[in-house]
């Protein structure tokens, strides 16, 4: 089959009412990345830019979480033939069209491509999976061993097949067949939905070539319904997702307490300690240590860094042999750079900390450039918002700003600026000079109160 003749249509509108959430079923989390970054995942090196997504419950939210998905909305959701029969007008230049259910998080490219080279040819081909207890499934109707049609669980009479072979929710389809089969799909059924499983029958009744492909009891075609089956298929996501980490060389303690997102990228030679979590376009090089009950979000961990345990790491970088932690919070755009030192109860964000400086205790560092080697002492506060702006901090190499410092931006501190501990800095310190702003000591005679009458309480 030529496949660039061939586009992926993911049917994604439905409301997922099984789930009882507001959020559209598609965008429900699996190890911190939505359902349906999955599915794409598994399509995208087939198929590239020839994939197209069905959006109709919430499809703002859909669009928004996944802002590169070519979307086709469905204004109201009359069932999965409906889904693809608003997709037509966006796939009629194309051969085949591969549907897929957007509720079937583990899919795999491998099964797609096996799939797809068993159905060339055909008109209508779906694919087949034998489950123990089909619950809610579509059957698969068959007559003396040949395919008669899929009827829903919910339309099944008495007497129909209660064989175990199930409709996967895969679906091959010349595009040219098409035209036939879609104006005769209806929804005389229960739930009065058009259902693309209807294809099938339809097929079959004008002597088209249509195939179930049989894919025996693989657990990567199992789709999303209800919260019990989002926890049963993130578990074996993260059994996938673990194994294939220790096999290529991370050293991972505890793996059964470690949840690791999809699309992280963890070198050999990286050293995690369970619990901890580690989500989304996360890099960790390789000699890094990942110490527990640490968070990592969209974060690249350099070279034989360090992140101590209860930290929280998002959308940051730490570079080599950098030390953040215990009790470390990284938010977005915070950079700490090579040999740097981030401690206990630190927040930085939008603040880069320059090479071998040090902020080890008790301090905010917001909208801040910190130059290298420079020490911030316990306690000191970038005061960066006045209400309505934030404004920016910079502190020049080598400065030493004293314990319990307020740097009330916009400030700049100079190269090798010292800062008296407990100063409130409104003004630039230049280079080389002493900084302090607090009210002088004084030291007076104590007066002695008396006593006596205190009973204490
Ligand atoms: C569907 C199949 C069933 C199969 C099962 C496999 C039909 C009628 N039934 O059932 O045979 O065994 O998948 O997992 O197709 N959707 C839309 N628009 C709609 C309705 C649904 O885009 O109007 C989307 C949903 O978002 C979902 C997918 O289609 O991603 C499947 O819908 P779902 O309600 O999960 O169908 P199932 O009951 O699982
Ligand atoms: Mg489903």
């Amino acid at each position: 089959m030529d496949i660039s003749r061939c586009a992926a249509l993911i049917l994604a509108a439905g409301k997922g009412t099984r789930m009882h959430s507001p959020k559209p079923k598609v965008l429900q989390s699996m190890l911190g990345s939505p359902i349906l970054a999955y599915v794409y995942k598994a399509l995208e090196p087939i198929f590239a830019e020839n994939i197209f997504t069905v959006a109709g419950h919430g499809h703002e939210q859909v669009s928004s979480a996944m802002p590169l998905a070519k979307l086709v909305i469905q204004k109201e959701q009359l069932g999965t033939g409906h889904a693809l029969l608003c997709a037509m007008p966006v796939l009629g230049e194309y051969e085949y069209i591969l549907v897929v259910n957007g509720d079937a998080p583990l899919l795999q490219t491998e099964i797609l491509e096996n799939f797809i080279q068993k159905a060339d040819g055909c008109d209508v081909a779906f694919a087949s999976i034998i489950l123990d207890e089909p619950g809610a499934y579509g059957r698969v109707l068959r007559k003396d061993g040949k395919i008669a049609g899929i009827v829903e669980a919910r339309d099944m009479k008495t007497d129909a097949s209660t064989a175990n072979e199930v409709n996967a929710g895969i679906y091959l389809l010349r595009v040219k067949a098409l035209d036939a089969l879609l104006p005769q799909m209806g929804n005389n059924n229960k739930s009065g939905e058009y259902y693309i499983t209807d294809l099938v029958g339809l097929g079959i009744a004008r002597n088209l070539d249509v195939r179930a492909i049989e894919c025996g009891r693989d657990e990567s075609l199992l789709g999303v319904n209800s919260p019990r089956e989002l926890t049963a298929l993130e578990t074996i996501m993260k059994t996938r997702i673990m194994e294939s980490h220790l096999d290529a060389g991370v050293i991972i303690h505890e793996p059964e307490q470690t949840r690791i997102g999809p699309f992280a990228q963890i070198e050999p030679g990286a050293e995690i300690y369970g619990p901890c979590e580690i989500y989304g376009s996360s890099q960790i090089k390789s000699g890094a240590c990942i110490y527990s009950h640490t968070v990592i979000n969209a974060t690249t961990i350099g070279k034989n860094a360090q992140i101590n345990s209860f930290s929280h790491l998002d959308c940051a970088r730490v570079a080599e042999n950098a030390i953040v932690g215990p009790y470390a919070r990284l938010r977005p755009e915070a950079v700490i750079e090579e040999n740097a030192h981030v401690g206990n109860f630190v927040e930085l964000k939008k603040t880069t900390l320059g090479k071998g400086a040090k902020a080890n205790h008790l301090s905010y560092l917001g909208d801040s450039e910190i130059g290298a080697n420079v020490n911030i002492g316990a306690g000191t506060i970038t005061c960066n918002y006045d209400g309505k702006h934030k404004y920016r901090t910079k502190i020049g190499e080598s400065a030493f700003i004293g314990s319990n410092t307020s740097l009330v931006a916009p400030v700049e501190i100079g190269e090798n600026a010292l800062i008296g501990a407990g100063s409130v800095i409104t003004k630039d310190v230049p280079c080389d000079e002493l900084g302090i702003a607090r009210s002088k000591q004084k030291n007076l005679p104590r007066k002695h109160i008396d006593n006596k009458n205190d009973e204490g309480s």
